[in-house]
């Protein structure tokens, strides 16, 4: 069996790695439509041999189509997912459009993958840091109850599209010149800087990245009474974002049996050598599917704390790969 597959913004900085994914992974294809903005309408994409031309997404764009990619930012998402639900599609979003709706699973494969079951058409794909904590967190929750979660992010310029990393090499380029960065995408000069997330800040002062966090943590895991909090930094890094994560158990975890634990995780890749002081990297992270996870230490001021160290590569395991992997489950629960 094989199926129409169409990924609604495949000119970004995700979409591309869509197209890489559905051909390195084999995904059982009839036909691949290339959607985007107008602005893209008409210039080509090569996949495997080919060179398929991107359309302009519009009312007829989903006719025949079985399943949608859909990673072109959530008011593009909102305005059509259902129109594409409605003409027969599933689709697996990658914006935060629908992750919260209580109709919609949000999956991340190695933690949920029973929810993608009761899907209405639309399955949704979280948020890039979440994932990322996610695969390294469940496995260790597995074996014991958490109480808290403490973790603070250092998010590369992935998380905003193609062309915040574009934006970013180009103050890089203007500082090293001895001229003044300008800035667009960000708020703030990116390279050679950092900020907090910049998402909308609530009457709590969290940004809504780290809310983001929070809230769809407790949907995957299915503990809505789960604490965590977040702050989360943009760094000057082009892809693959990295955490530091404190974790509280309510007994006191050994670290050995932890790194046993995450050693044998699915989507997770042990990396820590002491001596050598090295540790995962965002630019060891890039390209890579697992969840680099090190560093992992009993936290001193908690008899029941563990420390630990995280980079994923986000445009792969925190979106595209995570979406693929999804639709993957689908067809071998022939969900499509
Ligand atoms: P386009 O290249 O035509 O602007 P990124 O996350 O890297 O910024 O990519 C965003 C993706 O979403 C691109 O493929 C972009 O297409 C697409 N996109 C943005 N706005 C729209 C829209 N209104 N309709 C369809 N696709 C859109």
């Amino acid at each position: 069996k094989s199926y129409r597959v169409a990924i609604l913004g495949a000119t970004g900085a995700v979409g591309t790695e869509l197209l890489e994914l559905l051909l390195s992974r084999d995904f059982p294809l009839s036909e691949l439509k290339l959607l985007a903005s107008p602005r893209s309408a008409g210039n080509s994409l090569r996949f495997g041999g080919e060179q398929l031309t991107v359309e302009a997404v519009g009312d007829r764009s989903f006719d025949g189509v079985d399943l949608v990619l859909a990673s072109a930012g959530g008011s593009t998402s909102k305005q059509w997912a259902h129109k594409a639900v409605a003409a027969g599609a599933v689709v697996v979003d990658n914006s935060s459009a629908f992750r919260m709706d209580p109709q919609v699973p949000l999956v991340v494969p190695e933690v949920n993958p029973e929810a993608v079951v009761n899907h209405q058409g639309i399955i949704a794909n979280p948020n890039c840091t979440t994932i990322l904590m996610n695969v390294a967190v469940w496995p260790l929750y597995q074996v014991q109850p958490l109480r808290r979660i403490v973790v603070s992010t250092y998010q590369s310029a992935s998380g905003a599209g193609a062309r915040a990393m574009e934006e970013v090499k180009t103050q890089a380029r203007a500082i090293l010149q001895g001229e003044t960065p300008q800035a667009e995408i960000f708020p703030y000069p990116l390279a050679f800087n950092l900020f907090p997330h910049n998402s909308p800040i609530n009457d709590l002062g969290y940004c809504e990245e780290e809310m983001k966090m929070i809230n769809e943590t407790r949907k995957i895991f299915g503990d809505d009474k789960l604490r965590v909090s977040a702050t989360c930094v943009r760094v000057p890094v082009l892809r693959a974002h990295s955490e530091a994560i404190n974790l509280e158990f309510e007994q006191p975890f050994d670290v050995a049996k932890a790194r046993d634990v995450l050693s044998q995780a699915p989507g997770v890749k042990l990396v820590e050598d002491w001596q050598a002081n090295y540790f995962p990297m965002p630019i060891d992270a890039t390209g890579c599917d697992p969840v680099l996870v090190g560093r992992i230490r009993q936290d001193l001021s908690h008899p029941c704390g563990l420390e630990l160290w995280l980079c994923g590569d986000q445009v792969r395991k925190g979106a595209a790969l995570n979406a693929v992997q999804i639709a993957e489950l689908l067809v071998s629960k022939d969900l499509l």
